[in-house]
């Protein structure tokens, strides 16, 4: 296992004098050593993992303890291919043996209160969106942690939701469920292996009592800029700089390959989003 320094020098790709102060335990360490896996073995998950990626996932805090949240696991090949095809064809999730989908979930409570008679007029509103979201979003980072310490690589699939109408068709999702992301799982091809990727400079995210753009935010972001590129090009990758490549993602709807519309399908789950 590489060193602690090692780590921050990769998270961070600055100089050993400019290093954040960092204290370092199994765990801190070992959550420095994330990163997206998108080339996976074609080799089965040992017995249980799926239960123990739950537990874990379980294990995060949840809303009021709503638990508002489920998992669906994908194994079948030909219902991955499908859910490849509406995520903008992304490889990955064909090659994982398990793919999971991450469901904001408020069906479970919505069919306990139409048994006793009850309306759950919250539910409509933008914050119960908010908090199911939030619970699923923390539960999956819980299972994406737990399936690292197995030696299994992951990647997040935000683009689950480009097709999002047909997504919950194939997977026969009932009202008040949707899909936040997926979740592909499976062995990392040690040929094509995934380097840690260099994030912003602390400077720049973490703001003390209030919040203070810093008078040379732009410099820094520069400076993230060169390394990221450096980053990439050490990967042999052609990807713009953070910026370019943040204001390109965010510049149009058009680049939401389907997301765009997403306020209608999610209406149509119920969720009215007030
Ligand atoms: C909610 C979410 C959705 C994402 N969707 C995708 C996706 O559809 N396809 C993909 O290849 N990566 C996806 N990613 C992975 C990000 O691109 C990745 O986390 C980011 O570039 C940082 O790289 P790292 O995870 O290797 O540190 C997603 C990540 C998150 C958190």
């Amino acid at each position: 296992m590489p060193n602690t320094n090692t780590l921050l020098q990769q998270r961070y790709a600055l100089p050993a004098e400019e290093q954040p102060a960092f204290i370092d335990n199994a765990i801190t360490r070992f959550l420095l050593e994330h990163r997206s896996v998108r080339a996976y073995q074609d080799k089965p998950l040992p017995e249980g993992t799926l239960e123990t990626l739950l537990a874990a996932a379980q294990s995060a805090a949840t809303s009021s303890n709503l638990q508002a949240w489920s998992l669906l696991a994908v194994e079948n090949p030909e219902r991955k291919a499908r859910l490849a095809a509406l995520s903008n064809d992304q490889a990955h999730i064909r090659q994982a043996p398990l793919f999971l989908v991450w469901l904001a979930d408020f069906s479970r409570i919505q069919r306990q209160a139409e048994a006793q008679g009850a309306s759950l007029e919250a539910l409509e509103y933008l914050d119960s969106f908010l908090v199911a979201s939030t619970d699923a979003a923390l539960a999956a980072q819980n299972a994406v942690l737990a399936a690292e310490s197995l030696g299994l690589g992951t990647v997040y699939i935000g683009a689950l939701r480009n097709n999002l109408a047909a997504v919950i068709d194939e997977l026969g999702l009932p009202s008040w469920v949707y899909p936040v992301f997926g979740l592909a799982i499976g062995y990392p091809d040690a040929q094509k292996p995934a380097a840690i990727k260099p994030r912003l400079p602390q400077s720049l995210v973490l703001h003390r009592e209030t919040y203070r753009i810093p008078e040379d935010e732009s410099t820094q972001v520069q400076d993230y800029d060169q390394r990221i590129g450096a980053f990439y090009q050490q990967q042999g990758l052609n990807t713009p700089s953070w910026t370019r490549q943040s204001i390109e993602r965010l510049s149009r709807p058009q680049i939401l390959s389907g997301r765009e519309h997403l306020l209608a399908t999610l209406q149509a789950q119920s969720f009215q989003l007030r």
